[in-house]
C-alpha cells in the first residue's frame, strides 16, 4: 500500500470485531515506530506512548472519555501522553503538533496493516484531561499530560475513503 493509499483507507472507526483477538506484537511495534518516527521541535519528542491491552483498563478508559466507548470493542489502545516538560527556548510549547504528527503516523501504519483506529481527543478537555489521568495512574510520567487515546482494533466496518480534494481551499501566492 502506498502512502495515498492509506491516506485514502485510513478513516475513524467505530465499530469493531473480535476485541479478544490481541494486535500481533510486530504490528505493535510498527504502530510505535511509526509514531516514534514522526518529526518534533527540535528532535525533542514530547511524548511518552502508552499501550493498553488489560482489558479492564480499556474498559475503564471508554468509561473515562466522553466519546471514546468503541475502545470497550478493541483489544488494544494508545494514549499519547505529551511531556511538555522536555521542551523549552525554540521548541516550547510546540508538544500539541509534536504528539499529533505522532498520531497520524500510528493511523496511517495502522490503515496499511489493516487495522482500525479511532484519534479520541483529550488535550486540551480538562475534564477528560483529568478522566483519563485517574484511569491511568503511576502510568502517566509526572507532568505528563495525557494528548489523545486512540482505539485500536479489527475493524467491523468499511467506509472507503472520505473528503475530497477542494482545489479551492489552497491558496497559490
Ligand atoms: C483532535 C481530534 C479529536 C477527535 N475526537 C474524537 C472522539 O473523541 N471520538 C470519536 O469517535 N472520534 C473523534 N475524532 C475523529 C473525527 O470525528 C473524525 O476524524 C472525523 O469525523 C472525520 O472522519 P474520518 O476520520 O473517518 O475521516 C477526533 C479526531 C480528531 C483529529
Amino acid at each position: 500500500m502506498t502512502v495515498k493509499e492509506a491516506i485514502a483507507a485510513r478513516r475513524s472507526i467505530r465499530k469493531y470485531r473480535e476485541r479478544d483477538t490481541p494486535i500481533p506484537q510486530e504490528h505493535l511495534d510498527l504502530l510505535l515506530e511509526a509514531a516514534m518516527r514522526a518529526p518534533s521541535a527540535c528532535d525533542t519528542r514530547p511524548w511518552s506512548l502508552i499501550v493498553v491491552q488489560s482489558r479492564e483498563k480499556l474498559d475503564a478508559l471508554a468509561d473515562a472519555h466522553p466519546h471514546g466507548k468503541m475502545v470497550r470493542d478493541c483489544p488494544a489502545a494508545i494514549v499519547i501522553a505529551a511531556l511538555p516538560q522536555v521542551q523549552s527556548g525554540l521548541s516550547d510549547g510546540f508538544f500539541p503538533q509534536d504528539c499529533a504528527a505522532a498520531a497520524q503516523n500510528i493511523l496511517l501504519q495502522a490503515a496499511e496493516l489493516g487495522l482500525g483506529t479511532c484519534w479520541c481527543g483529550v488535550y486540551p478537555k480538562e475534564e477528560t484531561m483529568k478522566n483519563i489521568r485517574e484511569t491511568l495512574g503511576g502510568a502517566l510520567a509526572p507532568g505528563a499530560i495525557p494528548f489523545n487515546l486512540i482505539a485500536i482494533g479489527h475493524p467491523a466496518e468499511d467506509f472507503g475513503s472520505r473528503g475530497s480534494y477542494d482545489k479551492k481551499r489552497a491558496l497559490y501566492l
